[in-house]
């Protein structure tokens, strides 16, 4: 009989053949890296961006030591991995529309404090996302983040079996997000519904760039498996909520001012810690897409995306 406690054995990314141009310090295998030898603050060579794009897929989620960079050159790091996508609700940096900024101090406790990957209520959720903390709290604040490959590859293979012909529905609506458009009023709500209704992704999603599967629900914004008994979805939604929280599939950032952090969106969900209230922090934020969706994005300028949400 095959125990559970087998281990499925990882092989491990070759890090001194792959990697010629940057140093990418894994935090956990396969999962975290830090990565040394790289310049922000100046143009990037083709090669260095190549092995950036290749350690994001390679560690899920990657982080630059601190560094002072300007709102461009953000963006700038963000267009390395994908074409810069719309984000969510999040207030805007003056002149740059791309940049979401999320502050919390006293007046403004921080809200995202709970497991998800960004927009899953889209039909092509951003790719990623670079967020820079800007300003930190003198302790506490880390986000932590979850593997998804490593969560799925956890399960056992009839679990996996079971979780491959299914798909489940996403919803900003089930999120604070509502409670927020509630606030902005009525019309913002409208806007909200209309735009964005719900959208259905597969739990089991193969991920070719990686030749991996991921679990893909979050706590957030997941309402429901569809085609399953109201109470099977609850059970299993509730499970598998449980399951990605395992601290062998997580790692958990204690930031310095102005450290970057990148993160492959299918590969991970994150959690941002909200125990450094009421001091202050400030999370700058760009998400980027699927390489693929160039085109949509520049078929409409950026900003009247942006001015057509709400
Ligand atoms: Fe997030």
């Amino acid at each position: 009989m095959k125990t559970f406690t087998e281990r499925q054995q990882i092989q491990l990314v070759p890090i001194a053949e792959r990697y010629k141009h940057i140093q990418p310090k894994p935090q956990l295998p396969n999962f975290a890296a830090v990565i040394e030898g790289v310049d922000l603050t100046q143009a990037l060579t083709e090669e260095v961006k190549q092995e950036l794009r290749q350690a994001l897929l390679d560690f899920e989620v990657i982080f630059f030591p601190p560094v002072e960079i300007s709102n461009e050159q953000h963006v700038e790091l963000a267009r390395v991995f994908g074409p810069i996508s719309l984000g969510a609700f999040h207030q805007r940096s003056g002149d740059n529309p791309e940049i979401e900024v999320i502050e919390n101090d006293a007046s403004r406790p921080p809200e995202i404090d709970h497991w998800h990957t960004d927009i899953s209520w889209v039909e092509n959720p951003p790719r990623g996302t670079v967020i820079q903390i800007r300003e930190v709290p003198p302790y506490g604040g880390n986000t932590v983040w979850s593997s998804m490959s490593k969560a799925y590859a956890g399960l056992s293979e009839g679990f996996k079996t079971y979780l491959q012909g299914l798909t489940a529905t996403h919803t900003w609506e089930v999120s604070k997000w509502r409670e927020y458009l509630e606030i902005l009023g009525d019309e913002a709500l409208i806007k909200g519904v209309t735009k964005f209704k719900p959208v259905h992704h597969k739990i089991a999603k193969y991920i070719p760039e990686v030749d991996k599967t991921v679990l893909y629900v979050n706590e957030t914004f997941t309402k429901r498996i569809d085609d399953v008994p109201e109470n099977e979805s609850k059970y299993i939604l509730r499970f598998l909520a449980e399951w990605i929280k395992n601290p062998e599939y997580t790692y958990s950032h204690r930031w310095e001012k102005n450290g970057i952090a990148v993160w492959d969106n299918r590969l991970t969900q994150h959690f941002a810690i909200a125990d450094f209230w009421p001091n202050r922090r400030q999370n700058y934020r760009v998400t980027f897409n699927e390489p693929d969706q160039v085109e949509q994005l520049q078929s409409k300028k950026l900003t009247e995306q942006l001015s057509e949400t709400v």
